[in-house]
């Protein structure tokens, strides 16, 4: 991931990157007590962004935290991050904390004054090597806890999980519960079978992946169907094509999994075509 530009948000001001301060008291340092967001911008827009203002409250609804804005301050502030920056196509981070106590406390204080930070970075297009070649994946037992719909900052079952994945000489974790396909360690996961594509549901097991809607729509534009449905290992293992897909690396193909090819061992046709038509959607939709 390229190095954070140089203004951020700060508590609803654009600020250097390198003076924003927060509290040690913060309840996001202390505890991960708090949801984020990332979103691509390509040409100086934001995609998706109300599927992700979406998601962000529903966050904050599950963890009982108050938006601290509006959604037209919300727009407005990412406006100004991204146009402080000098636009282009970029990856935003947005962060919501529960705020910074007067000590560590596991019960929250009362009426507390949520922390938001959010900052960028320059998001480069997919390396056509990477296009040509897919991505290697590990398979692993998921880690995590029982609330994965929830964009949480405490990311510390993903990090063991990726470090575990570079470990096996994987770019992406590929986590399964017993039998069943969860997701990437922070992304969606399409499997191909004979044609049909299929994703498995939105549920507690796995975050809502605003990527994984805009799939849908390339698929529906495609007049291709997504079954939605439990995914097996078994499915993993035997799946001519696998899809991984979020919203900084948009959807890329699995090559290689646990060490063996996935389908012919090369990005597959039907994700070529997914691919394709990605591109066409986000250039109408943010030019
Ligand atoms: N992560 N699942 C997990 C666990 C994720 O962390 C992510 C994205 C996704 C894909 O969601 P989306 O399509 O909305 O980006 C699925 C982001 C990119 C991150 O944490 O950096």
């Amino acid at each position: 991931m390229a190095d954070a530009l140089p203004h951020c948000l700060l508590n609803g001001t654009i600020v250097a990157t390198g003076d924003a301060r927060i509290s040690p008291f913060d309840r996001g340092f202390l505890f991960g007590d708090g949801v984020y967001e990332v979103a691509p911008v390509y040409n100086g827009k934001p995609f998706r962004l109300d599927a992700h203002f979406e998601r962000l409250q529903s966050g904050l609804d599950a963890l009982e935290i108050a938006n601290p804005y509006p959604r037209p301050r919300w727009v407005e502030l990412v406006q100004k991050l991204i146009a402080a920056n000098g636009g282009g196509d970029m990856g935003i981070y947005l962060q919501v904390t529960r705020g910074a106590g007067t000590s560590r406390d596991f019960l929250p204080e009362p009426d507390m004054q949520p922390t938001v930070f959010g900052f960028c970075w320059r998001l480069a297009a997919p390396k056509p090597e990477l296009l040509q070649r897919g991505i290697v994946a590990a398979t692993l037992e998921d880690i995590r806890w029982q609330r994965c719909d929830i964009k949480s900052v405490a990311l510390v079952g993903p990090v063991l999980l990726r470090i575990e994945a570079k470990r096996q000489g994987a770019d992406e974790a590929i986590l399964v519960r017993g039998d069943r396909l969860a997701e990437g360690s922070s992304s969606a996961v399409f499997v191909v079978k004979d044609g049909r594509i299929a994703t498995p549901p939105a549920n507690h097991e796995r975050l809502p992946s605003i990527t994984r809607l805009v799939v849908g729509d390339v698929l529906d534009a495609l007049d291709l169907p997504l079954y939605v449905r439990d995914v097996h290992r078994g499915e993993l293992l035997a799946a001519d094509e696998i899809w991984i897909a979020s919203s900084t690396r948009e959807a890329l193909p699995v090559a290689l999994l646990d060490g063996k090819p996935v389908g012919a061992g090369k990005p597959g046709p039907m994700w070529r075509r997914v691919f394709d038509e990605f591109q066409l959607l986000k250039q109408r939709e943010t030019d």
